[in-house]
């Protein structure tokens, strides 16, 4: 600051003016030159520099309640038709359910729809980033130009963590292309009763390979200053495989959301160590089981929820519920709400009337019923697992991810998953399948059908039959990799005189794709179409009958019949890598990680009411 004597009093009055001047100036000249206001400090919760937890204890203190509980607060993104509702309502997160996707159904339509509700979030009075939630399951399903990699069960056979990391890796680079930040996988669901729909979203009926396959985990997650990082999800605790067949109280479910009859040892035995496993690797997210423990809802149990798994296993993230899942806990739904948050949900994946659980929860906080300091807890996990994310520095999407969507090298490493889960249960001599075969048949429902090979979760919820996207079917995989001077054919249906035309019949068998509750079954048998054709084709000429499926099929009366056997699981788009092993470019690696029964009664395994010899045990398949 300088002061200059007033102009027309410089001549007589100089010496006053100095003499003003230099009273005035006095407090300058002691401290120096003069400095602008220094600008204000950032609140600490802006300060990438300070722990997650010293973030959100300052970002905590700041909230009030209606902006905490937004933050406890997951809508699907149908009912959120203007980004501006998540200002409005403060909302923590945004998912999309199975199917649910923008239009364009590419990664730039993601990400502008993503990064809408971003900015919808950022304009807050706090500036709290969302987490965007999807079922990248096996890939990312809700995304049409994916790579879709083989279903949990298949991935379990191959028994390669290694592989699993990459692949949820990959998963996680072509997630984060479209904005999202978070995928409610691995299911790390032990199955036990493979008439369970979600038996492929399973790595196997063993507790100790599902553990080895946690490392998932870390594959999503990454390491901070990744460019690809993606919350990760533990689900469904605990207990959603060993439920008792004929206790679903859903719809006409028959297992999926029933009742897990275990003692405490039994249940801790079976069904925990896969997720200390996933505690350990860090995982930020797990998700409560619709399913019930000894006749109380997970989504209810407090012992299991807080004093198990926040408690004894130490996990620092946040419980998110399942869809609804807290709307099953009670009618009542005041007590629905206060029961679940104080048992230990963190996160309400409501998902469509938001605004009622948001009211909901206002109101048993007010009125003592759900306490502060549950609350607190609840939003500093949450909080945490934001800044561990960096979503606070890097919102929005890094549009440079999409050249990986549906890349040359993600294809590659599917195709190598698929190449290992195939296991080898039957060959008498007939694979690979080498030159001396001239005229190779094709059959069966599965032969030619993208949609079969990927099952759930692929496009559509429940996934569907037929050409439902790009990919390589098995029937396009043994074209393109046919020995020369092997003719391939294809043939929906084959009479006998038909089939003794050729050298050799390769018959892919399975199911159609389901998802969830509605996939549980009394009747693991083929079905009768693909059952009869196998019988024809197998009985007129050397065969290859390969199973398509997300659970052992009963083909036990044709097991004398065939010439080789082999379970594909269920693939995903890459069915080049069954034409791979079929061909001999990769060998059969893969055991059964499952059970696979020789009728209906050899089931649940542990406890089956046939306890005869199983077709294939645990673990069959080539020794590597
Ligand atoms: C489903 C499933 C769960 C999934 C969620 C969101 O009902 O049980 O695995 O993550 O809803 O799609």
């Amino acid at each position: 600051m300088t002061t200059d004597a007033p102009a027309g009093r410089r001549s007589g009055g100089a010496g006053r003016a100095l003499a003003v001047g230099t009273v005035l100036a006095l407090p300058f000249l002691l401290q120096g030159p003069a400095r602008a206001t220094p600008p204000a400090a950032p609140a600490p919760y802006r300060d990438a520099a300070l722990s997650p937890q010293v973030r959100a204890a300052d970002l905590l203190a700041r909230m009030t309640l209606a902006e905490k509980v937004g933050q406890m607060t997951q809508a699907e993104r149908g009912v959120l038709p203007d980004p501006q509702d998540v200002t409005r309502a403060m909302l923590g997160s945004v998912l999309s359910g199975g199917g649910s996707a923008p239009t364009p159904n590419t990664p730039a339509g993601w990400a502008d729809m993503v990064d809408a509700y971003q900015r919808a979030a950022l304009a807050t009075r706090l500036g709290i980033p969302v987490l965007y939630g999807t079922d990248a399951v096996h890939g990312h399903g809700n995304l049409k130009g994916a790579v879709l990699y083989p279903h949990n069960i298949g991935l379990g056979a191959t028994r390669d963590p290694a592989l699993v990391q990459a692949v949820a890796r990959a998963t996680a680079e072509e997630v984060a292309a479209t904005g999202a930040n978070w995928t409610f996988s691995p299911c790390l669901c032990v199955a036990r009763d493979v008439r369970w729909g979600r038996t492929y979203e399973s790595f196997g009926e063993r507790p100790e390979l599902v553990s080895d396959m946690a490392v998932a985990v870390t594959g999503y997650q990454g390491a901070p200053g990744d460019r690809a990082r993606v919350l990760a999800t533990a689900k469904h605790f605990l207990g959603d495989g060993g439920t008792t067949y004929g206790s679903s109280t859903t719809g006409d479910y028959l297992l999926d959301q029933g009742d897990t009859r275990l003692s405490e040892a039994q249940l801790g035995a079976l069904h925990l160590p896969p997720y200390r496993a996933a505690v350990r690797a860090g995982v930020g997210s797990v998700m409560a089981s619709f399913s019930s423990w000894n006749g109380t809802r997970m989504h209810a149990q407090r012992h299991l929820l807080t004093d198990v798994l926040k408690g004894q296993l130490g996990f620092q993230g946040f419980v998110v519920s399942d869809w609804a899942g807290i709307d099953q806990i009670a009618p009542d739904y005041p007590l629905a709400v206060r029961t679940a948050v104080n048992a230990g949900i963190d996160m309400v994946m409501v998902p469509n009337d938001y605004r009622r659980f948001m009211t909901t929860l206002t109101a048993e906080v007010e009125a003592g019923r759900v306490p502060t300091s549950r609350i607190d807890d609840a939003v500093t996990r949450i909080l945490v697992q934001k800044f561990r994310l960096g979503l606070f520095e890097h919102p929005f999407t890094d549009r440079s991810l999409a050249a990986g969507v549906g890349s040359s090298a993600h294809r590659a490493l599917a195709r190598r998953a698929v190449q290992e889960s195939q296991v080898l249960l039957k060959n008498d001599g007939v694979l690979p399948i080498r030159a001396n075969v001239k005229r190779l048949l094709v059959t069966g429902s599965s032969a030619d059908d993208l949609g079969r090979q990927m099952g759930g979760w692929s496009v559509t919820w429940q996934g569907a039959s037929g050409p439902t996207r790009s990919g390589t079917t098995i029937l396009a995989g043994l074209r393109a990799g046919a020995p020369a001077g092997t003719k391939v054919e294809y043939r929906a249906a084959v009479d006998a005189a038909t089939a003794r035309r050729y050298d050799l019949a390769v018959v892919v068998v399975g199911e159609a794709p389901y998802a969830e509750g509605k996939g549980d079954t009394d009747d693991l048998s083929l079905n009768a179409a693909d059952h009869d054709l196998a019988r024809t084709v197998c009985a007129a000429t050397r065969c290859v009958l390969v199973v398509v499926s997300g659970r052992p099929l009963l083909v036990t009366d044709l097991l004398p019949r065939v010439h080789a056997l082999v379970a594909a699981w269920l693939p995903g788009t890459e069915g080049g890598g069954v034409a791979d092993t079929l061909y001999g470019r990769a060998g059969f690696t893969g055991r059964l990680p499952v059970t696979w029964p020789d009728t209906n009664a050899q089931v649940p395994v542990g406890r089956p009411r046939d306890a005869g010899r199983t077709m294939f045990p645990y673990g069959a398949g080539p020794t590597r």
